[in-house]
């Protein structure tokens, strides 16, 4: 599967802009600022309908305008494909794929996968739960469509419920019948998300591990755990004994919402005494192994979007990757950087087809040769 092109109209700081992509290696070089991450996330849009560094789709439209527009032609199977994501100012969101829409959204997830790799990943290790869940999810809804379901019917439940105890702290009566209404939805719902992520992270952390031998030479040791308050035996007994506390906070305490992965080097905090490039390492191989899972499940390779890949490492590094790409490993590769001549330097030695475009001010130049 490859994007054959894209056409964005009134996107960020693209006011129009019409792309043909290589199959292979598409570099996008531009000084900061310029647009390059942008189109990315235009590419993303198209992949998951969604933005990867925001929740907020109105913010994606050009300021002073009050619409955008992603078209993009995807080549699947020998078939071609054609996406378009568009968003009103205050409307909803549309996702036509063939000049058809989509019923639900979700539907659209998984097809065209995709993979970012950002400098923002190592929020992963710095924030709090909800970004790792999120990764997690990511990938599983990538892979699974019924976990995708299954997820998104828990967190309306979870709204819901959580509405409730509001709105009882507000004054509303006490209502025994209704609160429990949500138990054993709820709770079967924990299960069945639970068991999925568990026997997921036992496959993901294998792969995981060999990619981060593979990227550091074998120098450290490196464990995932997952945690969740499924792991009890008695998890149904301590959803209903948590009413109490969660009617106090407002708010359901227990459940799959709060699951969470740790992450440790040489059997300590990966947070806390990781070093920068042990961390940055770290979460490549996270994406690395996003990557071959999705890869793996699908029978063909999602694309793979590399932001800034350069910046965050060092030279023996970006050699093991370049490795990577020479050799087939990955499909169709995105990657942007704001100093054309050390891609330049990078790409000399890899034999694929490249084609290289030059960002500046949300303007596109034609594809052609890198300076030296
Ligand atoms: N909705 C929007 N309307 C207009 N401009 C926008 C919008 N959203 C973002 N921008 C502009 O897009 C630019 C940032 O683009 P982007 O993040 O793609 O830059 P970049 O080329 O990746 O830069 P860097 O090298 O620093 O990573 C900023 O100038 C920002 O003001
Ligand atoms: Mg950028």
């Amino acid at each position: 599967m490859h994007l054959e092109n894209i056409s964005l109209s009134n996107f960020k700081n693209y006011q129009q802009c019409d792309l043909e992509f290589s199959p292979h290696i598409n570099c996008i070089v531009g000084p900061n600022g310029s647009g390059k991450t942008n189109l990315l996330d235009a590419i993303h849009y198209l992949s998951l309908t969604k933005s990867a560094f925001s929740n907020i789709d109105q913010q994606a439209i050009k300021h002073l305008e009050d619409f955008f527009v992603i078209r993009g032609t995807f080549c699947k199977n020998g078939k071609e494909v054609q996406l378009q994501c568009s968003l009103k100012s205050g409307g909803k969101k549309a996702l036509l794929k063939d000049k058809k829409p989509y019923i639900k959204l979700s539907e659209h997830v998984g097809n065209f996968p995709s993979v970012l790799i950002t400098p923002y990943d190592t929020d992963l290790i710095r924030e709090g739960s909800e970004v790792r869940r999120k990764f997690l999810n990511n990938i599983l809804a990538q892979i699974d469509g019924e976990y995708l379901d299954d997820l998104m019917k828990y967190l309306h439940l979870l709204r819901q419920r959580n509405q409730l105890l509001k709105d009882m702290a507000g004054g509303q009566p006490f209502d025994a019948l209704l609160v429990n209404s949500y138990d054993e939805p709820m709770i079967g719902l924990c299960r069945k998300i639970h068991e999925r992520r568990n026997s997921f992270m036992v496959d993901f952390l294998e792969i995981f591990k060999k990619h981060y031998a593979l990227l550091s030479d074998h120098k450290e040791q490196v464990e995932i755990s997952y945690r969740s308050h499924l792991q009890s035996q008695n998890f149904a007994v301590e959803f209903k004994e948590a009413l109490q506390k969660d009617m106090a906070l407002q708010r359901s305490t227990k459940g799959v919402h709060k699951d969470d992965l740790v992450f440790t080097i040489e059997n300590h905090s990966l947070k806390k005494f990781g070093s920068q490039g042990q961390q940055k390492c770290f979460v490549i191989a996270l994406k690395l192994a996003q990557f071959e899972i999705i890869t793996n499940n699908k029978g063909f390779k999602p694309l793979l979007l590399l932001d800034d890949i350069f910046d965050k490492l060092d030279d023996r590094r970006i050699e093991k990757l370049m490795t990577m790409v020479a050799g087939q490993v990955f499909g169709q590769l995105f990657m942007t950087d704001a100093r054309p001549e050390r891609t330049s330097r990078i790409l000399e030695k890899i034999d694929a087809e490249q084609r290289t475009f030059l960002v500046e001010s949300g303007e596109v130049k034609p594809p052609g040769l890198l300076p030296k």
